[in-house]
């Protein structure tokens, strides 16, 4: 129990949250022990604790309200759905007209739909988004993302993030956006927001709110937004960058006075019972030297408070929950969230390993395959009580620069 107190991350097991998943039950911060003791988050250090109501301060009132509906639109998707097209339009000019005279649509992103379309390329069987990127972009990694995205809404109880919004958000950014589930979501949620979802890879999602946008860019060059934003999404972007204080320097500048960052990335698979020589050891290792040869280590090395304040940040917490993979859990819910969680890993084995382990450790394809065979078949078979911590790092930019 006292661990919870002491540690920079509260490790919050998934058990805590409520059996029904509904947006208003989940309560993120009753931690549970290991004899499943619910522990209230009172006991968490100042720093770790919950922002309190009254310290939610971003700056929704209004002074620039004209200018929060201008727009860093590059691309509104034209794709069909519950959205018709002159939905979007409308939506888009209305920003654009409230922009002013002139909108260089380009000015946002730094490459252009075409040339990404053109940077796509095969390999090993796998569609790719460019030369760099580790995991693919083929149609099979974007089933597994909303897999991924549901495991998530499960996990957070019907919540889209952990950190503490108001009700009136107005500019949200989700960084590496994907096929945009999340986007999508706090789009629908907020609906008087503006969403900004980028991405180096091209992803056309159908069914997209007028006031969600999908744009093409880099983010590891120097962004280019003219307005700030109330909260900045990332997840899921581990092994994706080098240097993860420059992405941080970057959020920092372009996030209000008050709004938040939330940065979410996961740990290797545990099993507790498990050997150290288990498949799954063995392929975690793997990918986690590949990646760091590679000079963009997976996991979650860069949730570092340190880091996050060194650019400025305050008020950074970690909430980790823990999702078991497979129905070994005896709890109903978590069997389900358990089961999904397994197909979401088993499909991510040959995504997170076949370019990194080719390409650094010079293993043949087929010899990727056949150890994420055997993972599988570990994961699958054996009574090993697998499970992957998730960590949520939240962070606020202070109301005053320090
Ligand atoms: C594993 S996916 C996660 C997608 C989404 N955030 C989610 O949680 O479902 C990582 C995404 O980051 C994108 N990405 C990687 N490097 C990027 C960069 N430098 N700039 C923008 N997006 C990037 C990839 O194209 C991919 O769509």
């Amino acid at each position: 129990m006292g661990t919870a107190t002491a540690a920079e991350t509260t490790r919050v097991v998934s058990s805590s949250a409520r059996s029904a998943v509904h947006a208003t039950s989940f309560d993120p911060f009753s931690v549970v022990s290991n004899q499943n003791t619910p522990i209230k988050s009172n006991i968490m250090n100042d720093s770790d604790r919950v922002e309190v109501e009254e310290d939610l301060a971003i700056d929704v009132d209004g002074e620039d309200d004209d200018a929060d509906n201008r727009s860093d639109i590059s691309r509104v998707s034209s794709a069909s759905g519950r959205y018709s097209t002159s939905e979007k339009s409308q939506y888009a000019s209305c920003f654009l007209a409230n922009q002013g005279a002139h909108v260089d649509l380009g000015r946002a992103s730094t490459k252009s739909l075409t040339e990404s379309i053109l940077l796509q390329s095969s390999e090993n069987g796998r569609r790719y988004c460019n030369d760099t990127y580790f995991m693919p972009n083929d149609d099979t990694e974007q089933t597994r993302l909303t897999i991924l995205h549901q495991v998530y809404l499960l996990l957070l109880g019907g919540e889209l993030t952990t950190a503490p919004l108001p009700r009136r958000v107005r500019r949200v950014l989700d960084v590496g956006s994907g096929p945009g589930d999340w986007a999508i979501a706090i789009g629908e949620k907020y609906t008087s927001a503006e969403v900004v979802a980028t991405d180096i890879s091209v992803f056309q999602p159908t069914d997209v709110p007028p006031n969600v946008v999908f744009q093409i860019d880099d983010v590891t060059e120097e962004w280019t937004f003219t307005q700030a934003f109330d909260f900045i999404h990332i997840r899921n972007l581990s092994g994706a960058f080098s240097d993860w204080a420059a992405i941080y320097r970057e959020a920092f500048k372009h996030l209000k006075p008050g709004g938040y960052l939330e940065v979410i990335d996961l740990e290797p698979i545990q099993m507790p019972k498990s050997s150290p020589n288990s498949y799954v050891s063995i392929f975690t290792g793997a990918v986690q030297a590949a990646s760091e040869k590679a000079g963009t280590p997976v996991g979650v090395g860069h949730l570092k408070r340190s880091m996050l304040e060194g650019v400025g940040f305050r008020s950074v917490r970690t909430t980790v929950l823990d999702v078991p993979i497979g129905t070994w859990p005896k709890d109903s819910r978590k069997q389900s969230m358990g089961k999904m969680w397994l197909i979401g890993v088993l499909e991510g084995l040959e995504a997170m390993s076949l370019r990194l382990l080719t390409r650094q450790m010079n293993w043949k394809a087929e010899e990727v395959r056949e150890l994420c065979d055997k993972v599988k078949a570990e994961l699958v078979g054996g009574n090993i009580e697998a499970k992957t911590p998730f960590h949520f790092l939240v962070a606020k930019k202070p109301l005053i620069a320090i």
